[in-house]
């Protein structure tokens, strides 16, 4: 095995259009550590070289949430500047890539990699938008077929847990800042709420997950119940922070059900109520069937209620073909209410921060983990992270790794990091056997 392996990674599941390069200093096979057949080493070093993620939210914002058609026509148009611009930015030493010229002839562009240039493509093949998940696919494809490389196809769940890894250090015996084994991860995004026992690198045990909306789906619904712009999460927690958590006593779904699953729509029809209950949204409105609208990046809904006065569906973009995504125009509570406002979002991340802590902490317990990792999109909220940091410091047999920042909402670097893992764990493949899976299920191996 080389000394040194450059991997280019590419992640286009929902919508930004994200690239990064990192190298990957593996240790000699013949002093791995070989753990369950595995030949993961706990001491390799990953050094991140660059990372260039294209957010599409101003595109669809004006939707209130992720247009797929739209999502898939903009990875389309960005991901070759977006992989150039990785690729440059890591200095990857082909032949144009040391642009000196203004000349746009020798403007760096994938087309002029050489095959020394990179090691290994590494592409999110799923769960995500399906449209969204076949650009970056198809687009590593490619590359992989004309510098006849390998690809290593990484579920984007395992992107959010690694993201967790730390990865700066070259420093190859660095064990004791590793996240120990067992683990327990929590990962919340917009699309996924799910506790995973890890009890060894690249194994995963689902032990809970979401029964309806996941964590970040509800920030974002409730958000716009209170009129905030997409993505709602971080406006609510910009919003909470001049409000009174304690203001309401919002419902904890599921705290004590006994096992590790959560549920959330019923803290977002609660809201409903009371936003109804103070007069600050139309007294005749009424939770409508979840089935009837899509609002959420990962369409992973269920049947299940939601909140709202009317559906718009003027909304659609002119040459937009394919299934239609609704917008919802929820009513505008007005400014004088604010201070209500305010207490709300503030109440209902306390809520929902109450609820992801405490299960993560029990079942850290019931499994007696020595590490717990956060990531995905919700993970940089700052509640959540000070309540876990907490969990830290009361804690001395449990440390908690949260996604540094940056590597919480999606991006191409905690894609990279897992490659790293997976390049080591031997497990490669041929651009043949790529494939983008919208639903992909974290595996057991
Ligand atoms: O992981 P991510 O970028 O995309 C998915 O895989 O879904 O997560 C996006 C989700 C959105 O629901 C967004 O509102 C939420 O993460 N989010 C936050 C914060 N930043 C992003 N939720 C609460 N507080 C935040 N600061
Ligand atoms: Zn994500």
């Amino acid at each position: 095995m080389k000394n040194k392996i450059k991997i280019l990674a590419i992640e286009t599941s929902c919508d930004e259009t994200a690239a990064a390069v990192v190298e990957l200093y593996p240790e000699p096979f013949d002093k791995l550590r070989v753990n369950s057949s595995r030949r993961v080493t706990e001491s390799m070093a990953v050094k991140p070289l660059s990372s260039v993620v294209f957010s599409q939210i101003d595109i669809h914002k004006k939707y209130g949430g992720v247009f797929p058609e739209l999502a898939s026509r903009e990875h389309i148009k960005k991901i070759e500047p977006v992989v150039t611009e990785a690729l440059a930015l890591a200095q990857v030493k082909s032949r144009k890539y040391k642009v000196e010229s203004k000349n746009s002839d020798l403007l760096p562009s994938t087309l002029n990699l050489l095959p020394s240039d990179i090691d290994a493509i590494a592409v999110t093949v799923g769960p995500g938008l399906i449209g969204s998940l076949i650009v970056g696919v198809e687009y590593a494809r490619g590359l992989a077929t004309a510098l006849n490389k390998p690809v290593i196809p990484i579920n984007h769940i395992e992107g959010h847990v690694y993201s967790c890894f730390p990865h700066q250090s070259l420093v190859t015996n660095h064990q004791s800042r590793q996240p120990a084994f067992p683990l327990l991860a929590l990962v919340v995004s917009g699309g996924h709420t799910m506790l995973v026992l890890m009890r060894s690198h690249l194994k995963y045990e689902i032990i809970g997950t979401t029964l309806d909306d996941a964590a970040g789906e509800c920030f974002d619904k409730i958000a716009r119940m209170l009129g905030l712009p997409y993505p709602g999460g971080p406006a609510l927690s910009r919003l909470a922070e001049k409000g009174d958590a304690k203001a309401f006593d919002f419902p904890r779904s599921m705290l004590n059900s006994g096992d590790f699953n959560f549920s959330f729509s019923g803290l977002k029809t609660a809201v409903f109520y009371k936003l109804r209950d103070l007069g600050l949204i139309d007294d005749k409105a009424e939770p409508i069937a979840e089935s009837e609208i899509k609002i959420t990046k990962i369409q992973e809904t269920r049947n299940k209620q939601i909140t709202n006065s009317k559906i718009q569906t003027d909304v659609i973009p002119t040459g937009a073909e394919g299934s239609l995504t609704h917008s919802i125009d929820y009513p505008r509570p007005s400014a004088s209410r604010s201070a209500f406002i305010r207490d709300i979002a503030a109440s209902a991340q306390q809520a929902i921060v109450d609820v992801l802590v405490k299960k993560t902490f029990a079942a850290a317990k019931k499994y007696k983990v020595k590490s717990i990792l956060v990531g995905g999109g919700v993970s940089a909220n700052s509640l959540l992270r000070s309540e876990f940091a907490k969990l830290n410091v009361k804690s001395q047999k449990l440390n908690v790794y949260l996604s540094p920042s940056g590597l919480a909402t999606d991006n191409a670097l905690s894609i990279a990091i897992a490659a790293c893992y997976r390049y080591q764990n031997g497990d490669t493949c041929s651009w043949h056997n790529l494939d983008a899976n919208a639903s992909l299920k974290l595996s057991a191996s």
